[in-house]
């Protein structure tokens, strides 16, 4: 298992960017998770990444959407247009949805989070010893707001 996570972060480095170093490894854990499921039948490669790599696989792509989905409560298209072709598909590749730039600013916050505040090897251990999309956001769209309980101020 170790053996193959190693494997992906060897491969995946050279097309990093030092600051994302903390994606690689949420990357390498992806892949390492999608590695045993079947193959499906070949999606159009994403033509509009700027943050993600460009050859990443279509499973460790979904599996990150989905990832995303769940920890802001959201669908896909909270974040994606839909298409003008067609209205009952989303167009992922386009940005005219401004959730997904934001989005965008949040994956480069997240990974510059992990690979200077924690350390790489932790990087999708069992118990999250990083900060992902889920430790702020926790299934709502904006983080919570701190509010103190009424009854701290009784003590
Ligand atoms: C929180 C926002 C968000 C949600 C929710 C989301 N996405 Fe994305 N998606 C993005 C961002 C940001 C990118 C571009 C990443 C980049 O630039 O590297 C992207 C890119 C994509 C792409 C590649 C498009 C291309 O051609 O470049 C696909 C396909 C995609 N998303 C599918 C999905 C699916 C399917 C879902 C629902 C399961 C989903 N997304 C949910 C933010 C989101
Ligand atoms: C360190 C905490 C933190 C992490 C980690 C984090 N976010 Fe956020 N996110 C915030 C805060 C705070 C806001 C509200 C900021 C604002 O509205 O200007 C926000 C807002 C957003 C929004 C805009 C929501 C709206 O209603 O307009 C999107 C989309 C988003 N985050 C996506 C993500 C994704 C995707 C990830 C993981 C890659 C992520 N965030 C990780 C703290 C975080």
């Amino acid at each position: 298992m170790l053996y193959l996570i190693n494997l992906s972060i060897v491969i995946l480095m050279p097309l990093f960017t030092k600051k994302s170093i903390g994606l690689v490894a949420l990357i390498a854990v992806v892949s390492f998770a999608t590695f045993a499921e079947k193959k499906k039948t070949p999606m159009p490669r994403p033509t509009n990444l700027t943050v993600l790599p460009q050859d990443i696989s279509h499973d460790s792509l979904i599996y990150l959407m989905k990832e995303y989905s769940v920890s802001l409560g959201v669908k896909c298209g909270f974040c994606h247009v839909r298409s003008q072709v067609d209205s009952t598909r989303l167009d992922f590749a386009s940005d005219a949805n401004k959730h997904k730039n934001m989005a965008r600013h949040m994956m480069k916050m997240t990974a510059e989070i992990n690979s200077q505040y924690f350390q790489e090897e932790n990087h999708g251990a069992q118990g999250a010893l990083m900060v992902s999309c889920f430790t702020c956001h926790n299934g709502n769209k904006e983080p919570k707001e701190f509010v103190m309980p009424a009854e701290d101020d009784k003590k």
